[in-house]
C-alpha cells in the first residue's frame, strides 16, 4: 500500500498532528510500506528533518524524511490560518492509494481538507468532511446529541461582538472549534469571565460556555462498529489540559478504567450513539464525564483522535489487543474514496 500521511498543518494542534505522524509514518515503514509523511502547510525539501518540539519528556519525535521522498520540492504554499492546501499537496497525494489524515484541529479536522479531497477523488481515512464539520463544531455537535436524547452538559452560545452576559457559575469557556483544551478556561467565579473569554476569543469569533460537570472524566475509542475499553484520565493537578495531555508524568490514564461491567457496557453504547448520531466513519475517540451518582455526559466527539505515543485511542485499542501498528493498518484499510 502506498501511503502519505498527512501532518502538521496550520492549527493550534500544529504539533500534536507532528507527532502523530511521526508516529503513524514509522509503523508503517517498520512494517513495510510505502509510506511518506507530509506536512501540509511546511512541506519538507530533500535532505531535511521533520522537526518538532518532543510532546513527553524524553522521547525523540523528530524524522529524516529527505531520503525517503527526493521528489519533493519545498511546498511552501501553506498560508498561515487559512486552511490552505496547495496544489502540490493534491499533486502527492493523489498518487497515494490512501492519505492516512494525522491532522488536528483546523481545516484537517473541520471537513475542509475531505471536502477538497473528495473533489479530487482522493482516498482518506476516517470520517467524511459532513461529518468532521458536524463533530468539530462544538455547539453543532451538542445540538445533535441532544436531538438524538445524549445528555451533554447545557451550554450557550457566544459570538463576539454580541452581548456577553455571564454565564452560569462554576462554567467552562471555550472554542468553538479547537481541540486539545486549545483556548479553554474553567470559570468557578465570575471574576475569571472577562478573561476566559478572552482566551477563547483568541482561537475563534465563536465560543461556547458549559456546566462544569463535576466527575471522573472517561474517553471511549470507536473502531468499525466496536466500543473500545474505555481509558479514565486522572490529571495530577488541575484539569486534563494542553499541557496535562501532552507532557510527561502528568496526568495518570488508567485502561481498562476501573468500572462495573454495566457502567463500561453503558458508557460503550453510548459512545456509539455518538459516533453514529454525528455520522462518524470508521473510527473516532468519545470523551465523557461521569458524576458521583453515575450521570453520563457527553462532551464531544473527535474525528482524529490524536496518535501520539501517550494518546488516548492507541492506549484503548492496546486493552483490547489492537497494537498500534495494527490500529493504523485497520483504519488505513478502511479508508474512503
Ligand atoms: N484533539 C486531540 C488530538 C485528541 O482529541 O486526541
Ligand atoms: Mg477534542
Amino acid at each position: 500500500m502506498k501511503i502519505v500521511v498527512l501532518a502538521g498543518g496550520y492549527s493550534p494542534e500544529r504539533e500534536v498532528s507532528l507527532s502523530s505522524g511521526a508516529m503513524i509514518t514509522n509503523a508503517f515503514i517498520k512494517n513495510g510500506h510505502e509510506v511518506y509523511l507530509l506536512d501540509s502547510y511546511l512541506g519538507v525539501a530533500d535532505g531535511e528533518t521533520v522537526c518538532f518540539k518532543s510532546l513527553k519528556d524524553g522521547t525523540d519525535l523528530s524524522w529524516e524524511i529527505g531520503k525517503k521522498v527526493p521528489e519533493l520540492d519545498r511546498l511552501s504554499e501553506g498560508r498561515k490560518g487559512e486552511g490552505f492546501i496547495g496544489n502540490r499537496v493534491i499533486e502527492i497525494c493523489s498518487k497515494a492509494d490512501v492519505v492516512f489524515l494525522a491532522l488536528h484541529g483546523g481545516a484537517g479536522e473541520n471537513g475542509q481538507i475531505q471536502a477538497v479531497f473528495d473533489a479530487y477523488g482522493i482516498s482518506y481515512t476516517g470520517t467524511s468532511y459532513e461529518g468532521c464539520l458536524k463533530a468539530m463544531d462544538k455547539p453543532m455537535a451538542k445540538l445533535l446529541m441532544k436531538a438524538s436524547g445524549i445528555p451533554t452538559p447545557d451550554w450557550r452560545l457566544y459570538t463576539k461582538g454580541e452581548p456577553l452576559e455571564p454565564f452560569t457559575f462554576p462554567c467552562v469557556v471555550k472554542p468553538c472549534g479547537c481541540g486539545s483544551s486549545v483556548g479553554i478556561t474553567m470559570v468557578d467565579k465570575e471574576e475569571q469571565w472577562e478573561q476566559a473569554l478572552d482566551s477563547a476569543f483568541a482561537y475563534e469569533n465563536r465560543i461556547l460556555a458549559e456546566v462544569k460537570i463535576i466527575g471522573r472524566e472517561f474517553s471511549v475509542g470507536i473502531l468499525g462498529e466496536r466500543a473500545l475499553p474505555p481509558i479514565e484520565i486522572i490529571p495530577k493537578a488541575g484539569f486534563y489540559d494542553y499541557e496535562n495531555k501532552y507532557q510527561a508524568g502528568m496526568t495518570e490514564e488508567i485502561c481498562p478504567a476501573r468500572l462495573t461491567e454495566k457502567e463500561e457496557e453503558a458508557m460503550g453504547v453510548m459512545a456509539l450513539k455518538v459516533h453514529h448520531a454525528l455520522g462518524l466513519g470508521h473510527y473516532s475517540r468519545v470523551d465523557f464525564l461521569m458524576e458521583e451518582d453515575g450521570s453520563l455526559y457527553c462532551l464531544e466527539a473527535n474525528t482524529l483522535p490524536g496518535m501520539t505515543p501517550y494518546s488516548l485511542l492507541p492506549q484503548e485499542a492496546k486493552a483490547a489487543g489492537i497494537s498500534y501498528y495494527e490500529l493504523c493498518e485497520d483504519i488505513a484499510r478502511h479508508g474512503k474514496g
